[in-house]
């Protein structure tokens, strides 16, 4: 096999044997976007032998391959891994830069230093210094824990017959390269091809391997969406910078369930787990303030509280600001122009300012009757008694629908010390006891009744 060039696209990854502009980005997004000469070396001759083994086997003939999982230690990690990690398996961990990455994978390489040694940290990031600096800052030892600051990824390759991990961790895959590549670290041919290598390595050695990712502002996994398809696990780290909460999601996973979320709080010292999500996002809630709702949310499996607050103010001038912060912008307008229209709430002159206390998110629709709730509590200044939380979907024609897993919310909400919820009345038919005083509501307008009176 000969050389040959293929011409890719920077920015979204799309290839083409021919040189040109790249048609998907100039689809979605109007620009024209040039595509990048790369020259594709054919595969190695072990590589080649390694695919001509492989043959077709019957399915009852294919050995179960034994995955014990290795816990990390740290509760919230493992339980977003789905129990903890899977030695051959390849995590990649992204997040914007500042939100806590290298704190957590430093804490991560300590713990599973002591239950699985050796790890190995590759910082191609920092240099050996500055990650000793974070280490004396998280008061890690290090047995068990190699650090070498190394951007060459055939160099990693090479000192890991001597080192022989168990656990290696590449901060952050953005920053290796492999030298036989022309293109830049960071770019879509790099990445794919450094992710390729590792998830090779990290399957024949039966090593874990970690990467951390850095994310655009748009979301995406800076250029190469590649990666998610490759690697078995994908989790992001996310949370806004100001505030001390941090989430971690899995958003693919083969080990394990999505949607499974990790809670954890930076602190002066690293990374602490927040055992009882609900507690830290309520701690600072205002008693018998107008405006203010606690929300039953469901994240994954995991119930958690969140208090909403909205603010509803005449508009001085022109078109009535709408401000979301934690919530979907459209779900939200979408809920106040019910609200105007089945409940009569009259917004289209007012300011609606609408947000999640303490950093936190909502997603899912279970949450809306909460906002509507919240909107027509400030507009009539009138509060939503503190012991009572909120749950439902709301519909266009002002109908409260049923949301799932509804005894998980309200065990956690009975737990934390609330005794009545508003629930949709559809929840209630047939169901198990509840673990509070649960009242069924059909529509915004009963909701409203029920809880502003
Ligand atoms: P870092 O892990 O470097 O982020 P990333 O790798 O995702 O870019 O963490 C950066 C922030 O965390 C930095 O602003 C300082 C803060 N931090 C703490 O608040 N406490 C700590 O113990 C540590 C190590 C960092
Ligand atoms: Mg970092």
């Amino acid at each position: 096999m000969r050389d040959r060039s293929i011409w890719r696209c920077q920015q979204c990854g799309f290839a083409s044997p021919k040189p040109g502009t790249c048609p998907d980005c100039k689809r979605a997004a109007g620009e024209l976007v040039a595509l990048v000469e790369e020259r594709v070396a054919p595969p190695p001759a072990a590589r080649r032998a390694a695919l001509a083994q492989s043959r077709p086997r019957p399915l009852r003939d294919i050995a179960m391959e034994r995955s014990d999982r290795i816990r990390t230690g740290i509760g919230e990690l493992d339980r977003v891994l789905g129990g903890g990690v899977v030695p051959g398996s390849l995590v990649l961990i992204g997040g914007d830069p500042g939100i806590g990455k290298s704190t957590l994978l430093l804490q991560t390489a300590r713990a599973l230093a002591a239950t699985a040694p050796p790890v190995l940290y590759v910082s191609a990031e920092e240099s050996a210094a500055q990650v000793k600096l974070r280490a004396e800052r998280l008061g890690i030892g290090g047995d068990g824990l190699l650090l070498w600051a190394e951007n060459d990824l055939a160099q990693v390759q090479a000192e890991l017959d001597s080192v022989k991990p168990r656990a290696l961790v590449i901060d952050s895959i953005q920053t290796v390269f492999l030298p036989e590549l022309e293109s830049a670290p960071g770019s879509v041919a790099q990445v794919r091809e450094c992710g390729a290598r590792l998830m090779t390595l990290a399957k024949g050695r039966d090593m874990a391997a970690f990467l951390v990712g850095h994310v655009t502002k748009e979301g995406a996994l800076a250029g190469p969406r590649v990666l998610e398809h490759l690697v078995d696990t994908v989790l992001y780290f996310e949370g806004e910078q100001h505030h001390a909460y941090r989430v971690l999601r899995a958003v693919k996973n083969r080990f394990g369930s999505t949607n499974e979320i990790g809670v954890f709080q930076m602190a002066d010292r690293g990374l602490v787990e927040v055992k009882n999500p609900s507690g830290f996002f309520l701690a600072e809630r205002p008693k018998d303030a107008p405006g203010s709702v606690i929300v039953a949310g469901l994240e994954g499996t995991r119930p958690l509280l969140l208090e909403l607050q909205a603010l509803v103010a005449p508009a001085s001038f022109g078109t009535p600001r709408r401000t979301v912060l934690g919530a979907d912008y459209n779900r939200v307008c979408l809920l106040l122009a019910v609200l105007e229209k089945r409940a009569g709430v009259p917004l289209a002159s007012q300011d609606v300012f609408v947000n999640v206390a303490g950093g936190g998110r909502v997603v899912e629709p279970a949450a809306d009757l909460g906002v509507v709730v919240a909107a027509a509590s400030s507009y009539m200044d009138r509060p939503v008694r503190g012991d009572v939380v909120v749950v439902g979907e709301v519909g266009l024609t002002g109908e409260v629908r049923a949301v799932t897993g509804l005894m998980a919310r309200l065990s956690e909400a009975a737990q934390l010390g609330f005794s009545e919820a508003v629930v949709p009345q559809s929840n209630l038919i047939d169901g198990p006891r509840l673990p509070l005083q649960a009242h069924g509501v059909a529509t915004v307008q009963a909701a409203l009744d029920a809880l502003l009176g």
